[in-house]
């Protein structure tokens, strides 16, 4: 079976963990890099977290930081649902994995110059990183197969009535990927709040008794937990691993082709994905946005994400 080669771009984050966890694990994919951005908490964090996440797994990724804040608004973190690491929750042994000294934009580009043009881009933060490297190189376009994201909404936003928080923590950033021309399918709010993490769901993870279903104990205690204090929710929604899952099993998710434009303009509604799902405005179809999960057969996908990690 051919690997699908993806680049991974996160703000590690209970749910990006889970994502790495899921991509790191399954033979279906070649990670070929995790690059990080500040979202969730600091680029400091989200670096930090990122790493650990690969050494608990015992992962042979390497690992980028990239862009600390975002291109023009002023940076924006989720501490009252990540914590104050960014991925609190878990006790991580001392950190030995290396953060690699390429900046993650740099090694965007060159990884996508170099490339066949088989690479796809997953993003589950701030899509900071990626707008910077088409800015950088615009030349990268054509070499991106596919842009895979969690963000955005067609109904209501998680930070603000319109927005989802990856879009408003950079909305420049998402125009700049929203117009980059390249095939993109966007896992927004939609899909993500449906995926929600009850204690059933911990527990079935948790009898799969490896590393990684300890891993996803402990990150989903913290996440369960603070998403009940902010949302009242029973269950977390656990929007990041939505990406690889479709990666893995197109059949997860219901897609529709739409024309996807950002808001930045500044005001009530900054960072809000207008998705024109009746095509009211005839304009080109940008992304092929996610309305419909196949919630049973998502779990079925983590469980397997996890006992590819072994006894
Ligand atoms: O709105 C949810 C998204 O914002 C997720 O990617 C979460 O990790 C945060 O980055
Ligand atoms: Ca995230």
């Amino acid at each position: 079976m051919e690997r699908k080669k993806i680049i991974l771009d996160c703000d590690p984050g209970h749910d990006d963990a889970v994502a790495i966890l899921l991509a790191g694990g399954s033979p279906a994919l070649e990670l070929l890099g995790i690059t990080v951005v500040a979202g969730n908490q600091t680029l400091e964090n989200t670096q930090r977290n990122a790493r650990q996440v690969v050494q608990w797994l015992g992962l042979q990724v390497p690992v980028f930081a990239g862009c600390g804040q975002p291109m023009v608004r002023e940076k924006m973190t989720a501490g009252d649902i990540h914590g104050k690491t960014g991925l609190d929750g878990p006790a991580f042994p001392p950190l030995v994995c290396p953060l690699e000294q390429e900046h993650a934009v740099a090694f965007l580009v060159r990884t996508l110059l170099a490339s066949e043009g088989d690479i796809t881009v997953v993003t589950t933060g701030p899509m900071t990183n990626l707008a910077m490297a088409l800015r950088l190189e615009p030349r990268i376009a054509e070499k991106i197969q596919r842009i895979v994201l969690m963000g955005g909404s067609c109904g209501s936003g998680n930070v603000s009535p319109a927005a989802e928080f990856n879009i408003l923590a950079d909305p420049e950033a998402a125009h700049v990927c929203f117009t980059a021309g390249r095939p993109i399918t966007m896992v927004g709010l939609d899909v993500t709040r449906k995926a929600l993490c009850y204690p059933a769901v911990v527990e079935r993870m948790g009898r799969v008794g490896n590393e990684a279903s300890r891993l996803f104990v402990e990150l989903m205690g913290h996440f369960c937990r603070t998403q009940k204090e902010v949302f009242g929710w029973e269950g977390g929604p656990l929007h990041d691993p939505v990406t690889i899952a479709w990666l893995l099993d197109p059949t997860v998710l219901t897609t529709r082709p739409m024309n996807v434009r950002i808001d930045i303009g500044g005001g009530q509604s900054y960072g809000r994905t207008n998705c024109d799902g009746f095509d009211y405005l005839r304009l080109p179809h940008n992304a092929d946005v996610a309305v419909e999960i196949d919630v049973e057969k998502f779990w079925d996908i983590i469980e397997a994400g996890l006992r590819r990690y072994g006894a």
